[in-house]
């Protein structure tokens, strides 16, 4: 992730080739930082997620990073990927196994759950932005730990509107950070009924073909996953397998033909795409993927998942949702005009000139605090030019100069830096005096 994993130059230098990789740590392959300069576009994301959040009446929910590895194994399936070859796995000395979160959707439920949220008005409408994790092999977009917004909607009827709901959501926020040409691909995989006749079609189809290894053993345990395979021998006899959706029993094809009515209706755009199953095991009916074009990772996917619950030991609870990769869609948005020269709001600059006066400065600050006045200071040891330089770099309507003379006189130099004038200013008044010429 080049963009995002720009190196700070330690001391202000960048490591010879000799020093090498051994001059400095590295973070962990697959990890980046996010670093000062970005932090002004990832706020803006956040702000855009908090407000569409509120808007369609979804509250926070934080979970913690570490969960009971078997919510993961029962919740999201031990024949999947994220299962049997991602997770970040960790023995405590009291020898439970927990894993990183490889997603959040079970640990929302899990909270769902355990904390008796069902006792509140259903459904249940929860968002959140957290870092998950998960051991893939790291590559452009894909990353071992990366930072999903999900939005759930748990509780009360499976009703096809939530469905639609879950989707609309997330394409709003979309469009709301800039992403273009959105794609939103969607598919129904039935329920426990109408699968199991799916599932032995797809079986008969696949034994008479080659697959790969993986999904040899696959079509014994979880024959769904064929579909989702990306091995190339595979992707070649996936466009003649048999589609799901001649397979739905008439509850399953109702509720499908309603969410894209849905859709339908407030004019979002979908294709239909037979042989989307995802790679999580708690999905039924509804499943979808939303894109940008010309660009084949998924910037957002989630669906129906009425079954979780129940597989997490508790009674079926109906429910849907979606999450986004937010460094997808950061490398996407990146360049856009919205995110350019984010201006802060110009602040007063406060210079100091020796020992005495870096003291009575901290105090100063804590005035302007109380009065809610932002207050930019290096409290360093650079010369009076260079903190005057810095103050109109930063483009600083004051600066105020604290020198020993000034300190002993309990004053302080008040200078406008557009006009060059400057004057002095009683100590016990400069908030004030600030506060006036600001205005
Ligand atoms: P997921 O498809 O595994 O679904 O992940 C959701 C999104 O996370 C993807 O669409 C993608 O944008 C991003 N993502 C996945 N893996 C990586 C990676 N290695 N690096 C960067 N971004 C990645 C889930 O996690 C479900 N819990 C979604 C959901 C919520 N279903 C219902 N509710």
């Amino acid at each position: 992730m080049a963009d995002i994993q720009k190196e700070i130059p330690k001391n202000g230098r960048t490591p010879s080739k000799r020093e090498g990789k051994a001059a400095f740590f590295q973070s962990p392959k697959g990890m980046h930082d996010i670093l000062p300069a970005d932090w002004p576009m990832w706020e803006k994301i956040y702000k855009i997620a908090r407000e569409i959040a509120e808007f369609y009446n979804f509250s926070r929910i934080e979970t913690p990073i570490l969960e009971n590895v078997d919510l993961f194994i029962r919740g999201v399936g031990e024949v999947t990927d994220i299962v049997e070859k991602e997770m970040f796995v960790l023995k405590t000395k009291g020898g439970d196994k927990l894993a990183l979160r490889p997603e959040i959707t079970a640990p929302v439920v899990r909270s769902y759950l355990q904390r008796g949220l069902h006792r509140l008005p259903q459904p249940l409408k929860l968002y959140y932005i957290d870092p998950v994790f998960r051991h893939e092999k790291p590559q452009a977009g894909r990353y071992r730990q990366f930072n999903q917004l999900g939005f759930e909607i748990i509780g009360g009827e499976s009703d096809p509107l939530y469905d639609a709901q879950s989707i609309i959501v997330m394409y709003r926020f979309l469009e709301d950070v800039k992403v273009k040409n959105l794609m939103v691909q969607i598919n129904s995989i039935g329920c426990r009924v109408c699968r199991v006749t799916y599932r032995r079609r797809l079986i008969d189809y696949y034994k008479k073909q080659k697959v790969c290894r993986d999904c040899t053993r696959r079509l014994e345990k979880n024959p769904l996953r064929l579909l989702d395979c990306k091995n190339a021998m595979c992707a070649t006899v996936k466009p003649n397998a048999p589609s799901i959706l001649d397979s739905l029993c008439t509850v399953c094809k109702t509720h499908f033909k309603e969410v894209l009515e849905f859709l339908d209706e407030v004019n979002l755009p979908y294709s239909l795409n037979p042989y989307l199953v995802r790679g999580l095991d708690y999905y039924n009916r509804t499943v979808f993927e939303i894109f940008t074009e010309g660009n084949d990772l998924a910037l957002a996917s989630g669906g129906r998942y009425d079954y979780l619950a129940e597989m997490l030991g508790s009674r079926p609870t109906p429910a849907t949702g979606v999450a986004a990769g937010l460094e997808r869609i950061i490398e996407i948005v990146r360049n856009e005009p919205v995110y350019q020269n984010q201006r802060t709001k110009p602040k007063v600059f406060l210079i100091h000139v020796g020992e005495v006066t870096k003291k009575k400065s901290l105090s100063l600050i804590e005035e302007f605090r109380k009065e809610n006045m932002p207050i930019f200071e290096t409290l360093g040891k650079d010369s009076l030019s260079a903190q005057l330089e810095r103050a109109a770099k930063i483009k600083s309507p004051i600066a105020l100069i604290f020198g020993q003379k000034e300190a002993y006189e309990e004053n302080i130099i008040l200078r406008d830096m557009e006009t060059g004038v400057q004057e002095s200013v009683p100590l016990s008044k400069v908030v004030q005096e600030v506060k006036r010429r600001l205005r």
